[in-house]
């Protein structure tokens, strides 16, 4: 076609398209290249505004390293992650939440009645719960990936004072599904803003702060694996996570505990005199 127009181009992308195209490539594409065609028209985009665009994608390849990917977070602050996994979930299964890019690989043994708190200071949390099926029955053994901040606000590979493996933990639950550890309680804490994506959040009037949460990856033979978080329902952040990873059934009441009621049966056990917080937070995992 050579008499291409700002109407048409849009039909004369799909015209180009090879006859051995892969349907699935060839409808994302043009779905993707309908909306970025519709977009420009839209907004009657501007050459600086798109020159500021391709600036902004070569700033966030620029800063991109195996430890700080800026385009997952800029899919994330856009509530893109969210979406894809918000259409994929299950009804009666445990809500999915975003990965995030703090999550390290191999992460050290932590038994069931470990600990993660070690001797940071911070509030201690008991955190207990049951991995089940959709229809109510334990799954035994299921591994859990347990992650979060220390109590400044970073993740180990975020923060030179911290061993790569601190606060994060790998735990299979008992035969009845059972899992417990204790923590010290996470703090509300903001996502790396002094790249690109920051930029989009100022322009925008927001901020990068996400509420407190623990990180969860579940996964047990025959079902789904399941990335998720655990939220306190007195988290000031809690309605406006910067992305929008909350869910209703992801929050959770942090229950204050006594001082002198600390259970028998954690490594802790003995040691924690003052009051402590309790959360418990069943996981329902979906089959595959
Ligand atoms: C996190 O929760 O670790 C996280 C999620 C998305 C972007 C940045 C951090
Ligand atoms: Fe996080």
């Amino acid at each position: 076609m050579r008499s291409v127009t700002k109407d048409n181009i849009t039909d004369v992308f799909a015209a180009y398209f090879g006859e051995d195209t892969d349907p699935r490539v060839k409808e994302v594409l043009l779905a993707l290249t309908r909306h970025i065609h519709d977009f420009a028209r839209e907004t009657n985009l501007t050459h600086d505004e798109w020159r500021k665009g391709l600036e902004f994608l070569e700033w966030a390849g620029r800063i991109t390293t195996p430890e700080r990917n800026e385009f997952v977070l800029l899919s994330d602050v856009l509530g893109l992650s969210s979406l894809v996994d918000m259409q994929h979930s299950v009804a009666d299964a445990t809500s999915s939440s975003v990965l995030g890019p703090f999550h390290v690989s191999n992460p050290p043994a932590l038994e069931i009645g470990g600990d993660m708190k070690r001797d940071f200071d911070g509030e201690v949390l008991l955190v207990e719960g049951t991995v089940r099926d959709q229809d109510g029955q334990a799954i035994p053994h299921a591994q859990i990936d347990i992650w979060q901040t220390a109590p400044n606000g970073l993740y180990s590979s975020q923060d030179e004072d911290q061993d790569i493996h601190s606060f994060h933990g790998l735990m299979t639950a008992d035969e009845n599904g059972r899992y417990a550890f204790t923590t010290v309680r996470p703090v509300s804490y903001t996502v790396p803003d002094d790249g690109p994506v920051g930029e989009i959040l100022r322009a925008a009037g927001r901020h990068p702060w996400r509420p407190s949460h623990l990180h969860y990856i579940v996964t047990a033979p025959g079902f789904r694996s399941l990335v998720t978080e655990v939220f306190p329902d007195d988290d000031p952040y809690l309605d406006e996570d910067t992305v929008f990873g909350v869910r209703d059934d992801l929050v959770m009441t942090y229950v204050q505990q006594p001082a002198g009621s600390f259970p028998e049966g954690f490594k802790l056990s003995g040691s924690v005199d003052g009051s402590y917080s309790r959360v418990d937070f069943d996981l329902v995992l979906a089959r595959d």
